[in-house]
C-alpha cells in the first residue's frame, strides 16, 4: 500500500519521502513502482519524461526523521495497533507543528490513535484501496477531535490525486470493511467446511454477482495476516459473534500463507 500511495503523490508532482526501517523494503517498493510505470509508458498513458519525472519526486529514507517538514505524512505500516502506536508517537515528536498525521488503517480506531499524540485535531484517516494506482475510492474517517481545517485539507489532497474521497465516521472497520470483510470471511468458511472449493466460491461470486475478482482471489491481494486482523478488530469492536474469524483464515496465517506477498494463500503465486 505504501509504494502504492508514493507512486501516486509522486505522479502529481508532490515530492515524495517513502520510509521503510527495512532497508530491502524500500527496494522493493521502489521497484514495484518502476515497474507500475513502465506498464503505464509501454501503454502509452504516460510518456517517459513524466515516469522520469516521477520517480525522481520520491526519495527513500530508513529514517522518520527525513519527514519533518512534511505537509502529510500517510502511515502505512502493518494493521496491528501497538506497532501504529509507535510510529505515531515517533512522528508527533518528530514533524513540524502543522504536518498532518494520516493513517492509512483498514479498521482500527482513527480516534484512538489520535489520543495518543499531542495534535488530535491534525489527526485523521486517509484509506487508500489496492491497488492503489488503479482504484479510485479513499475513504476519509474523520477521528472524534479532527478538526474541519484538517478534513478539509485531507480531501483536497484525495481531489488532486484524482481519486474520489468519500467522508465516514470512525467506528470499527469504517464502511469498506466493515462490508467487505464479513463476506470474504463467509467464502472461507464456505471452504473450511467444505461447501466449495476456492475456485467454486470464486467463480460463483465472479459470474454471479460480477464482481471484478473472487473474494479468495481478493483475499489473497489483500493479504491473509491483514484480513484475520481486520476481522479481529470487528470481533473485538463489536462484541458479536457474527465477526468471528474462520479457523482456516487463523491456521493459514499460522502457517504463513498470507496469499500473494507469501507465494501461497488460497492460490499459488509464481514469484
Ligand atoms: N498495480 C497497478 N496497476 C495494476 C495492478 C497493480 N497491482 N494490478 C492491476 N493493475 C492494472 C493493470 O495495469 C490493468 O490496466 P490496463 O489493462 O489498462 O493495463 C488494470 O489494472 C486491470 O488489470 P488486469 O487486466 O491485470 O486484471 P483485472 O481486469 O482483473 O483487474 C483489478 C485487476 C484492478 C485488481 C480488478 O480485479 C479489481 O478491481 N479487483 C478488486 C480489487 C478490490 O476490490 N480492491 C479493494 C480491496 S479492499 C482494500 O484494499 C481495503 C482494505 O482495507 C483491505
Amino acid at each position: 500500500m505504501g509504494s502504492g500511495i508514493a507512486q501516486v503523490f509522486a505522479q502529481k508532482s508532490y515530492q515524495v519521502v517513502l520510509c521503510d526501517a527495512v532497508p530491502s523494503q524500500l527496494e522493493r517498493a521502489f521497484s514495484t513502482i518502476k515497474k507500475n510505470l513502465n506498464r503505464d509508458l509501454e501503454k502509452n498513458r504516460i510518456n517517459a519524461a513524466e515516469r522520469d519525472r516521477a520517480l525522481s519526486n520520491i526519495q527513500s529514507q530508513s529514517s522518520l526523521e527525513a519527514l519533518k517538514g512534511s505537509a502529510l505524512v500517510i502511515e502505512a505500516v502493518s494493521e496491528v495497533f501497538d506497532a501504529k502506536q509507535r510510529v505515531f508517537a515517533e512522528l508527533d515528536r518528530l514533524c513540524d507543528q502543522a504536518t498532518i498525521l494520516a493513517t492509512n488503517t483498514s479498521s482500527i480506531s482513527v480516534t484512538q490513535l489520535a489520543g495518543t499524540t499531542k495534535r488530535p485535531d491534525r489527526v485523521i484517516g486517509m484509506h487508500f484501496m489496492n491497488p492503489v494506482p488503479v482504484m479510485k475510492l479513499v475513504e476519509i474517517i474523520r477521528g472524534l477531535q479532527t478538526s474541519e481545517e484538517t478534513f478539509l485539507a485531507t480531501r483536497g489532497f484525495v481531489e488532486e490525486l484524482d481519486k474520489v474521497p468519500v467522508a465516514v465516521n470512525d467506528s470499527p472497520g469504517f464502511v469498506s470493511n466493515r462490508v467487505l470483510m464479513p463476506m470474504i470471511n463467509e467464502a472461507i468458511f464456505c471452504v473450511y467446511e467444505s461447501v466449495g472449493t476456492p475456485e467454486a466460491v470464486d467463480a460463483v461470486m465472479k459470474l454471479g454477482m460480477s464482481h471484478p475478482m473472487g473474494p479468495l482471489a481478493l483475499a489473497d491481494l489483500i493479504g491473509l495476516d491483514v484480513c484475520l486482523n481486520i476481522m479481529e478488530t470487528l470481533y473485538a469492536g463489536f462484541s458479536d459473534p457474527k465477526y468471528r474469524p474462520c479457523p482456516l483464515l487463523r491456521k493459514m496465517v499460522a502457517a504463513g500463507s498470507l496469499g500473494r506477498k507469501s507465494g501461497e494463500g488460497f492460490y499459488r503465486y509464481s514469484p
